[in-house]
């Protein structure tokens, strides 16, 4: 049975306590697929994480002919027999990586083409700034009604460019397309996620060159050719501050493995203003627990440094547990609340208003999109074979901590949302003492 097929029964409403390991990073991993193109020889990826993103993305690398072998969690990507540079959609439907193995691809090709995008719908999630990195760099794109097709004419030179925002994904073309371009690049107000700077490692390894300074600039100097590696993927640290929120949350005690406890930043920092508490317990290992009964806070998401936008659905779910009034001021996206109309039918008290409530600069402000939630706790929640259907990935996995502290029983259906993002995820919470289980869509709706 297929994730579309089923949904997940959990009865709430009891501590989540135990130990759980972070697996390897979606955000990386796809992206390392994707940096494997780049070499001449075959990339060992260890680590890899068992999601659907995984997956899409390998069956768009083998679609165009590059051999990728799986032993346990370790993947090798073969490239050297990519023989097509149209890349198709997989069967099991997209994601945010074709706009990537555009910029990738032209390396080795004259012309490349991708399909339309897909991902989650968080807001209207432009790609202008990977289009102009292409013309930037030499190429030409068309926007066609399928995708993108990208040309060149010769070798992709090198160039300065300034990010109009510190994007993910177009620090990543900007990268993918300077590592074997004709002479220097510099990359102006470019994103630094953590994610980021493992990629720069593993481009690095490959044998690219690339300096970081102080500031958002990245410079590279082009090199002719990449060989391949062995990279290691990071620890999820989205995935590690959401486990977090569940033992916050449900008043729990959970040990996380697998994780840079650097990586979590400032959500360390929040999650202890909050009433949250800590201890490392080796480098790798961090023990979250809920220290003081929940206080209230304002919490605004940025870009690296910042509190991630991937953060905020969980942290939403603690603070409806804390006692008084919290501002989210989403800062990413412009659409990333969706999950909370669900959440009120479980009991939750929030509201969301299309202003700025704080103080951080905000593209939103003025555009009339709901990008700021207040939260008014503590309210408890309840579930009574409630139905609550997942909007997108990082709402899945809030959604899974509102049913771990709702008293009840709770169906979430739209599981093959979150199992783009997080693995075994059933198997894992179970052995936390949280009564999940995988059942037919059919049997519970
Ligand atoms: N943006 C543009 N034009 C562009 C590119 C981005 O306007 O050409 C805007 C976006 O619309 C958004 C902002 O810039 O408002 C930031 O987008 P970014 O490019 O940084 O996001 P992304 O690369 O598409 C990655 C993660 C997201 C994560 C963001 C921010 C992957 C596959 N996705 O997206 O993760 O929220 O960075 O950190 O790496 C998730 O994992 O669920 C997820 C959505």
């Amino acid at each position: 049975m297929t994730a579309h097929e089923l949904a997940y029964r959990i009865q709430g409403g009891a501590p989540v306590v135990g130990q759980i390991t972070a697996l390897g990073a979606k955000n990386f991993a796809t992206k390392a697929l994707v940096a494997a193109l780049l070499g001449d020889t075959p990339t060992q990826l260890r680590n890899c994480p068992p999601i659907g993103d995984v997956a899409i993305t390998r069956e768009m690398l083998e679609a165009i002919g590059v051999v990728v072998t799986a032993q346990g969690d370790t993947l090798t990507i073969d490239p050297a027999g990519i023989r097509s540079s149209g890349v198709p959609i997989p069967d099991s439907g997209s994601n945010r990586i074709p706009i990537l193995l555009l910029g990738a691809l032209l390396h080795r090709f004259d012309e490349v083409s991708v399909p339309v995008l897909g991902g989650c719908k968080i807001g209207e999630r432009p790609v202008d700034f990977h289009l102009m990195a292409i013309e930037h760099f030499g190429g030409q794109v068309e926007t066609t009604a399928d995708g993108y097709v990208a040309r060149r004419r010769k070798r992709l030179r090198g160039t300065q460019i300034k990010l109009p925002y510190p994007s993910v994904g177009a620090t990543e073309t900007c990268l993918f397309l300077a590592a074997t371009a004709e002479g220097r690049s510099v990359i102006a107000n470019a994103a630094i996620e953590p994610e980021i700077i493992e990629l720069i490692t593993m481009l690095r390894a490959m044998g690219a060159v690339i300096f970081t300074s102080a500031g958002r600039e990245i410079k590279i100097e082009g090199v002719p050719r990449l060989q391949g590696t062995c990279m290691p993927i990071l620890g999820d640290r989205i995935e590690a501050a959401s486990w977090a929120c569940l033992a916050g949350a449900s008043d729990g005690d959970i040990t996380v493995s697998g994780l840079n406890p650097n990586h979590l930043g400032n959500f360390l920092a929040y999650f202890q203003q909050v009433g949250g508490g800590f201890d490392l317990l080796d480098e790798r290992t961090v023990r979250f627990y809920r220290r003081t009964p929940l206080r209230p806070t304002v919490v605004e998401t940025d870009v690296y440094p910042g509190f991630s936008t991937d953060w905020q659905q969980p942290f939403a779910i603690m603070l409806t547990q804390a006692n008084g009034i919290s501002i989210i001021h989403e800062t990413v996206y412009e659409n990333r609340f969706g999950y909370l109309r669900a959440l009120n039918e479980l009991g939750a008290n929030t509201q969301l208003t299309t202003h700025c409530l704080g103080g951080l600069p905000c593209r939103y402000s003025d555009r009339n999109h709901e990008h700021s939630a207040i939260v008014v706790g503590p309210t408890p929640l309840r579930a009574d074979g409630s139905v609550i259907t997942i909007p997108d990935l990082r709402a899945g996995l809030a959604y899974i901590i509102a049913a771990a502290i709702a008293r009840g029983t709770s169906i979430i259906r739209g599981v093959h949302l979150l199992e783009r993002g997080y693995g075994d995820v059933v198997p894992r919470l179970s052995r936390m003492n949280l009564r999940i289980e995988r059942v037919p869509l059919g049997a519970v709706v």
